[in-house]
């Protein structure tokens, strides 16, 4: 079994790759479970709509990330790895670290008490962080029907973002794997595999 996390900001293209993902795993014999954060249960999902469409404070929004979390670890991730499944997760903490703390602007410090009590110390074998600047991104976004509370901030705050996630990946370079996302589908889906092809030889 192993944890496996997709991140990016907004546009970044990942969503696009998590199907293909999950699909090249089952074709290798991998038992994936594909879910989400925020959400990934019937509680998540709701505090997922509360999240992306209603107005709030900065630090009640941190704190119903990581309560969504803390039931989607309890329900859906920790029982699958238990039952020696994979789980792909488009996003996990890193995203709370990103949006949070380098796009709201919430102290690490804070977030990071938050990770250790929710999470118990269970982080992803393995973090795609999807990534392309932040004028590409905008651009994708832009073509959605409506956008969500996230989609609709401004430049600067995915520059924000894209930093912190781009911080996270040089901190932790065990687990992050940095796949930019301005290149032919083909290549992006060969080094995706070559990623993952490591993971399945080491597990
Ligand atoms: P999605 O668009 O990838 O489904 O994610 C929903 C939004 O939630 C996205 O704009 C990023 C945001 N988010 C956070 O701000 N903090 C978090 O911890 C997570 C998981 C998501």
């Amino acid at each position: 079994m192993a944890f496996i996390s997709l991140e990016g900001i907004d546009g970044a293209g990942k969503t696009t790759h998590l199907e293909w993902l999950a699909d090249y795993l089952r074709a290798r014999g991998v038992v994936a479970t594909v879910t989400r954060e925020p959400g990934g249960t019937e509680l998540g999902e709701a505090l997922r709509a509360l999240l992306l469409n209603r107005s709030m404070q900065v630090d009640t929004e941190a704190l119903l990330m990581f309560a969504a979390r803390s039931e989607h670890i309890a329900q859906v991730i920790r029982p699958a790895l238990e039952r020696g499944e994979w789980v792909i997760s488009d996003r996990y903490s890193d995203a709370s670290f990103a949006y949070q703390c380098g796009g709201r602007g919430i102290a690490e410090a804070r977030v990071q008490t938050l990770e250790t009590w929710v999470q118990q110390g269970l982080q992803p074998d393995l973090t795609l962080l999807f990534d392309v600047e932040v004028p590409v991104a905008q651009q994708r976004v832009r073509n959605h029907v409506s956008l969500d509370r996230f989609e609709q901030e401004q430049a600067d705050f995915f520059e924000r973002v894209r930093t912190m996630y781009l911080r996270r990946a040089q901190q932790f370079p065990q687990r992050f794997r940095v796949v930019r996302t301005d290149r032919s589908l083909t290549a992006i889906r060969e080094e995706i595999a070559g990623f993952v092809e490591r993971l399945l030889i080491s597990t």
